[in-house]
């Protein structure tokens, strides 16, 4: 796989080192796009984007325009996403794939939450909290996890963000009642999670004929 590979901070540097140790070649590495890093993507298989949300609908437009599948793992640019999912399904064969959180921990976490909304009308005398914690460079708040997190689970009535010292990722739903609590919680040690899930898309994407959509549908469709 040929890889044209968007951000050269903490997560483009992983995801380079994890890509290159599985064989995959970094064909082309950018931090700030401009109108001339096309020429140097279209060489590219595949593009894969951990930079920032400025950068997104600039590059799922123009990868979609030239047939260049798309992995997104930057975050923070979600009020673009209808706007961007309308203009890619206008194309015969679009391929971008996204994803705030690349770890299959966070997904599992959505997909149990996902089970529990029917039995929420028994729990009206229950709060369920949500808190995030990140390192301190980290642009967005809330983190873009926690937002799918409380997409998945609508009951939830606060975020919180806190950002401190080099914190890779911590996500903890907390729900509590007068007599009871229950915790979920999902911490990432190492970036390399995100990065072995980036690839797994990447790899999972490049077999598709057509693909507009999530990390958890495509885990889905697996
Ligand atoms: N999906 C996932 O699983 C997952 C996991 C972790 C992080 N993320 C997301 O991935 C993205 C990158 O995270 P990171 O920790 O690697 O960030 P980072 O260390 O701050 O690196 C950001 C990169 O984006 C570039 N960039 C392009 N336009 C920029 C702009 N307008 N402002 C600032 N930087 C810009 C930076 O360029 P310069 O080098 O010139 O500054 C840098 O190369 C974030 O959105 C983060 O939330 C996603």
């Amino acid at each position: 796989m040929q890889i044209g590979l968007i951000g050269r901070g903490r997560m483009g540097q992983t995801l380079a080192a994890v890509a290159r140790e599985k064989g995959y070649i970094i064909q082309t590495h950018i931090g700030r796009l401009t109108p001339d890093s096309w020429k140097k993507l279209e060489e590219a298989e595949i593009i894969i984007d951990f930079s920032h949300a400025e950068q997104v609908p600039f590059l799922v437009k123009g990868c979609t325009e030239r047939g260049l599948p798309l992995i997104t793992g930057t975050t923070g640019w979600q009020a673009h996403l209808s706007e961007l999912i309308a203009f890619a399904e206008r194309f015969p064969s679009p391929r971008w794939l996204w994803g705030a959180n690349f770890s299959r921990g966070i997904a599992l976490l959505k997909a149990a939450l996902s089970t529990w909304v029917p039995f929420w009308s028994h729990f009206s005398d229950w709060e369920a909290i949500l808190l995030e914690i990140h390192h301190r460079h980290k642009k967005d708040a809330p983190s873009g996890t926690a937002k799918e997190l409380a997409q998945a689970f609508p009951f939830v009535k606060e975020v919180h963000s806190l950002r401190v010292g080099e914190v890779i990722g911590e996500h903890r739903l907390i729900l509590s009642a007068s007599g009871e609590e229950v915790e979920l919680l999902h911490r990432a040690f190492d970036r390399r999670i995100f990065a072995e899930g980036a690839l797994w898309a990447a790899v999972w994407l490049l077999r598709q004929k057509k693909f507009v959509g999530s990390f958890e549908t495509a885990l889905s469709l697996r």
